[in-house]
């Protein structure tokens, strides 16, 4: 019984995310020029890697496994981190000071645990009006999504929240 849990678990992982949303949050949150990315939860396959190293920054860092146990140096971090750990990314992000972009379900914006985490930083939230159709491993995208999604800044200039129909007044 635990067994099958944990590994459906993993297996919720592996959803991918479209190159649309790729492309709102690097509209929305966008490194500066010259910042060193880190993309911790990404291989080549991943659609944040393909616009990264070719419209941002060549020597982008992806493809590793260590993200919450080694120490990186880097100026900016986007992903879509595996939802099964998603309390101890976020903590790992803020520990790091660094701008992190991440896109995460809504209930994240939720917690006795998270609101102690988030209070230390400034959270800036974008809410996309649709919610997100994940891409599967086969490369399908969901059908009907569940639950909606937010993309957050965390250790932004400022907390605040945006929606996406606030977005025309910002880009
Ligand atoms: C929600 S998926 C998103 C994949 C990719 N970031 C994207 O957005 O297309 C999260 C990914 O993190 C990977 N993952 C899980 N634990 C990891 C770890 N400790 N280090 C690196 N990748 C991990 C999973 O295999 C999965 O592919």
């Amino acid at each position: 019984m635990i067994k099958q849990a944990l590994i459906s678990g993993a297996k919720s992982d592996e959803w991918y995310t479209p190159v649309e949303v790729v492309r709102t949050m690097l509209d929305v949150y966008p490194p500066k020029n010259g910042d060193r990315v880190l993309m911790p939860f990404d291989t080549d396959k991943s659609n944040f890697v393909k616009v990264i190293t070719k419209e941002y920054d060549g020597n982008a860092v992806y493809g590793i496994t260590d993200f919450m146990t080694n120490i990186y140096d880097f100026d900016y971090l986007i992903t879509n981190p595996p939802y099964s750990n998603k309390d101890e990314v976020i903590a790992r992000c803020i520990e790091s000071g660094k701008p992190c972009v991440l896109v995460l379900p809504i209930d994240a914006l939720g917690g006795v645990q998270r609101h102690k985490l988030y209070s230390k930083t400034n959270i800036s939230v974008y809410v996309p009006t649709k919610r997100i159709k994940f891409i599967s491993e086969n490369g399908e995208h969901k059908k009907s999504p569940a639950n909606h999604s937010v993309i957050m800044m965390i250790n932004a200039p400022k907390t605040e929240i945006i929606f996406e129909y606030q977005k025309e007044k910002i880009t």
